[in-house]
């Protein structure tokens, strides 16, 4: 008998039961009780968002709470006019992205050159002078091949986006509180990197001036805002996830008594990074599944960014791989065959979950081949049919689960339009992600149909561009927004106003 699973209709908004795969009682079985665990319907999303904006809400009151909501001292959206030529520098998960910036004072004319530069496996857990030596090495590399010494100011402005929690007292600052993304470099934590950075850069001898240190989150914003006056929020659906938004000094009462924010007027707006990988570490909403607790105990920080480990790229096909091997231990799936390549933790990326979703020949044969290329496992047409439900299950679940984060933000500014500028490998790599996420955001804020259909800003009918508020992909926020941001702190340093940045080595 065919299975019909629920997954099928409701995760394409159609709420109707559709036939899922033809599988044998075994997989079918283990397939359902997957669903329940994973599927994640309209009351509990609706219950989880408010529990977030609660969390959201409380990291604005107090400081040390559980979803920081640190302030970024990018006061306001750009003009559209900022100029200069900036050097930025990007610490991501597996490269360093060195770019050089040119900010013509229009948004359509961009200079841009860059250069990724491999990161050595070795300095994600290693020490601080390591990584810092390794950057500063790469900066040196990037300035002699681009000839950019004594061609231009002097010393060259830099931007570097740090995209890990990080108290910014100042622009010019980041006091890393933890790392996360599986990173684990010694001497980092509770330091601030900026003044770290910038000690491995006058070992060089290198002309660069830090200027500002920004998150991800709040580049994805700034950078597209230059270009879309409509941005309301910058997010990251990556390897991590987190977003930023614009609130009113006012609306924040834990910096009330800070000689920095005294400065400025309380109606000046300011660009919050609000850290909500973190969001429910006390784990009382958030539906966790045994994988979801194994993935925590084994990771570097367990019990930290609850959230971010049940939604985030780095850890969808852990999730996968992980079921894959308890269903292989109780002799369910892959029966006989050996798996020895699987048992490395993380060893699946998402975008085989994504490959195998979108996978459309008849008998799933590219997704055969990729498996028994990369794992050199042989699958049958049942254990096909069955990986990618699975696939597609922890999808669903982490695309409604990043629309929570993401109303909730909306319910608390009263924000009911606009967009939600996203940039990372899930958000761009996986087809179906943004429609998904699109249906969960209207049915955790009430939308109708009418509201979707009114509002297609695509204009053709393209799912993922209906609605009041839709993802737009964000412009170059690790590379243009690093250098919007930096020149709008240079701007307002130049007029005097010099609130939240230090402004070391400029005086
Ligand atoms: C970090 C954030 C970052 C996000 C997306 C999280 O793990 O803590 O700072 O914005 O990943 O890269």
């Amino acid at each position: 008998m065919a299975a019909t699973n629920k997954i099928d209709g409701l995760v394409d908004g159609t709420n109707e039961k559709q036939k899922g795969p033809d599988l044998p009682t075994e997989l079918r079985d283990e397939l359902e009780k997957l669903e329940q665990q994973f599927y994640v319907d309209r009351k509990k999303l609706k219950q989880i968002s408010e529990r977030f904006q609660q969390e959201l809400e409380e990291g604005l009151q107090d400081h040390g709470k559980n979803i920081a909501m640190y302030v970024t001292w990018v006061l306001g959206f750009p003009t559209g006019k900022e100029k200069g030529d900036f050097l930025t520098l990007d610490l991501g998960g597996t490269n360093l992205r060195v770019c050089w910036i040119n900010l013509r004072g229009n948004e359509h004319e961009i200079g841009i050159k860059q250069q990724s530069y491999k990161m050595p496996d070795s300095i994600k857990t290693g020490d601080a002078s390591s990584l810092w030596s390794f950057i500063a090495s790469s900066l040196q590399t990037f300035i002699s091949d681009h000839s950019l010494n004594g061609a231009f100011s002097n010393p060259l402005n830099l931007g570097f986006t740090f995209s890990y929690p990080a108290i910014q007292d100042y622009i010019d600052q980041g006091i890393l509180q933890t790392w996360t993304k599986g990173f684990d470099i010694k001497g980092v934590e509770g330091e601030d990197v900026a003044s770290q950075l910038r000690s491995a850069i006058s070992d060089l001898n290198l002309p660069v001036s830090l200027v500002a240190v920004v998150n991800d989150t709040t580049g994805a914003m700034i950078a597209s805002s230059y270009h879309d006056p409509k941005t309301i929020i910058g997010a990251i659906f990556g390897t991590g996830c987190n977003a930023a938004y614009m609130d009113k000094i006012s609306n924040i009462p834990k910096i009330n008594s800070s000689d920095e924010i005294k400065k400025l007027d309380p109606e000046t707006p300011m660009a919050i990074n609000c850290e909500y990988g973190a969001f429910d570490n006390a784990r009382n909403v958030l539906p966790l599944t045994k994988y979801d607790e194994q993935i925590d105990a084994t990771s570097p920080r367990p019990g930290e960014q609850a959230f971010e480990k049940t939604s985030a790229g780095l850890y969808l096909g852990e999730i996968f791989r992980l079921i894959i091997l308890d269903l292989h231990s109780r002799n369910i799936i892959f029966k006989d065959q050996d798996i020895s390549k699987l048992q490395s933790p993380y060893t699946i990326d998402t975008s085989l979950l994504s490959n195998i979703e979108d996978d459309d020949t008849p008998d799933l044969s590219d997704s055969g081949n990729e498996f028994k290329a990369t794992f050199n496992i042989t699958m049958t047409q049942p254990e096909l049919q069955f990986t990618r439900a699975l696939a597609k299950l922890i999808a669903v679940r982490g695309a409604r689960l990043c629309a929570t984060g993401i109303a909730a933000i909306c319910r608390h500014q009263k924000i009911s339009s606009g967009h939600v500028a996203a940039d990372g490998s899930v958000a761009n790599k996986h087809p179906k992600f943004k429609k998904r996420w699109g249906r969960a955001l209207g049915e955790i804020l009430d939308w109708s149909e009418a509201d979707r259909e009114e509002n297609d800003e695509s204009g053709e009918g393209d799912e993922s561009q209906k609605g009041p508020i839709v993802l737009t992909s964000a412009e170059d926020g690790s590379g243009v927004g690093a250098a919007v941001i930096a020149a709008m702190t240079l701007e307002r340093w130049g007029k005097g106003q010099k609130a939240g940045i230090k402004g070391s080595g400029r005086e």
